[in-house]
């Protein structure tokens, strides 16, 4: 029952989570959550509990409870805060296999009875204008557990190879990827833009520490409504001097290895839960289980230079023109001949970013790379090796009409004990809709910023 004086806990009774209660078979404990779903047949009442680790199923017999409570349990709205006490059972047929033997019930707050996500298939844009309480059904906390394994495979695989965590600003004075998507503000009586890459700083960090990286939000704003592009999203970019374009390709290739296998390890349920619940669209894509494609995540991953990856397009019927970049068509066709991952390396200079170094081989070639994903999710990572020659890199931003002064540091870099450098940049949202398979990034980070959404 409701109380003005509720205790935050049922007293002398264990505090239970849904994703640690194997210890308590067979004890008696409480478990505090929210009512996810409910349903009765004759004397029993099935109440599906959520309390933000997992979901179980709390069964109350009617003879187990006193009148009042099973009267209560059967009308209780969706997302009611409880208290359930019982006991613990194993139960094989239950996807946690335990339910809860339910033997009192409290309320904490009674939820309005509106609530207005329902297990009925509702549109994208009314999920996201609720995404507050989207966040709470069953397929984003996977979604969303997925992503905060990737994090954490993310900094372990960097903290243990010798990179040291280090992050950039976020205001900044000038470009890093180019002018077109910069977010400007104002900056005490000073033009300040968000940063879209921590790349430059990195590279000072880089030549203090040997080997860096930095994982934070970038911001971008993007001018396209597309599956991939989000204005505020994460990115981990690893920086370290002494590091050439074959070295940047394989650091990538033992992070991702390794974010794979991590995923496949830690989050087989997960990945379960996000293949069982997908919308028609979604089946229609006729993805591989997660589980199979991660499994595909196997090193080495074909280096490809551009020329032959054009080539490899125009026999596949594309008439993309040699010297532009890939568009995302091109990517999918690409990508589509592969079970792996791809690095297509040694794109044209002039549709690169400035600092990029020239192919001492090909001037007309930059040293960088992109890894293409596969089953169409396109380009998740892009560096290479920067430009590490003063006089080369001064040409190159007045070259693309960048304020000199405002690089006057980062060419000081070239200055004082310049030495070849490299790294790259992994886009965390991008990587978790395709370890998830999902349609579109806005389901991989709590709340998405895209350019025609800024609320929730
Ligand atoms: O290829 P990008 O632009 O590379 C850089 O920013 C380099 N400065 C990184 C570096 O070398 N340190 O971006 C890197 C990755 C992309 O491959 C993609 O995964 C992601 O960042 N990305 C985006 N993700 C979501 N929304 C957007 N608008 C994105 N733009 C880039
Ligand atoms: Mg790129």
């Amino acid at each position: 029952m409701s109380s003005p004086h509720l205790p935050i806990a049922l007293p002398d009774l264990p505090i239970a989570t849904v994703a640690t209660i194997a210890p308590f078979d067979g004890q008696r404990v409480q478990i505090r959550g929210w009512l996810y779903g409910r349903r009765s047949k004759g004397k029993l009442h099935f109440l599906q509990v959520r309390d933000g680790t997992g979901i179980i199923q709390a069964v109350m017999f009617k003879g187990d409870v006193d009148e009042a409570t099973f009267t209560l349990a059967d009308h209780l709205s969706q997302e009611t805060s409880i208290l359930v006490s019982g006991t613990v059972r194993r139960d094989e047929r239950a996807p946690i296999g335990y339910e809860l033997a339910a033997d009192g019930l409290t309320v904490v707050k009674e939820a309005a009875a509106d609530y207005p996500i329902s297990p009925k298939e509702h549109g994208v844009a009314f999920l996201m204008d609720h995404r507050h309480l989207w966040l709470r059904s069953r397929r984003q906390h996977a979604i969303l557990r997925v992503r905060a394994r990737i994090v954490k495979s993310i900094r372990d695989f960097f903290d243990s190879n010798g990179y040291l965590l280090l992050d950039t600003p976020i205001f900044t004075p000038a470009a890093c990827e180019g002018t077109s998507t910069l977010f400007e503000t104002e900056y005490h009586g000073q033009k300040a833009y968000l940063s879209q890459s921590g790349q430059l700083y990195n590279e000072a960090n880089a030549m203090a520490f040997g080997k860096v990286y930095t994982f934070g939000p970038t911001f971008r704003a993007e001018k396209s409504k597309t599956r991939r592009h989000l204005t505020e999203f994460w990115m981990v970019e690893p920086e370290a001097a002494y590091l050439d374009l074959d070295g940047v390709m394989d650091l990538a290739e033992g992070l991702v290895t390794t974010i794979a296998a991590d995923v496949l390890r830690d989050c087989g349920a997960e990945l379960d839960t996000i293949d069982a619940i997908r919308s028609e669209v979604e089946e229609q894509k006729q993805l591989k289980p997660r589980r199979e494609a991660l499994a595909l995540i196997q090193a080495p991953f074909p280096r490809i230079d551009y020329a032959d990856a054009v080539a490899m397009l125009h026999k596949l019927g594309s008439d993309m023109p040699y010297g532009d970049d890939l568009g995302a068509d091109d990517e999918t066709i690409l990508t589509q001949q592969f079970a792996t991952p791809i690095f297509v390396n040694r794109y044209p200079a002039e549709v690169k970013a400035f600092y990029m170094k020239r192919d001492p081989a090909r001037p007309d070639r930059a040293l960088c790379v992109d890894m293409l994903a596969p089953e169409g999710y396109g380009e998740v990572i892009g560096g290479g090796q920067r430009e590490d020659d003063h006089d080369t890199l001064l040409a190159a931003i007045n070259k693309h009409e960048l304020p000199v002064e405002a690089f006057d540091w980062y060419l000081d870099l070239r200055k004082y004990g310049s030495v070849p450098h490299g790294g790259f940049g992994l886009g965390l949202e991008r990587t978790v809709a395709w370890v998830c398979g999902l349609p579109h990034v806005r389901e991989t980070i709590p709340f998405a910023r895209l350019m025609d959404r800024l609320r929730p």
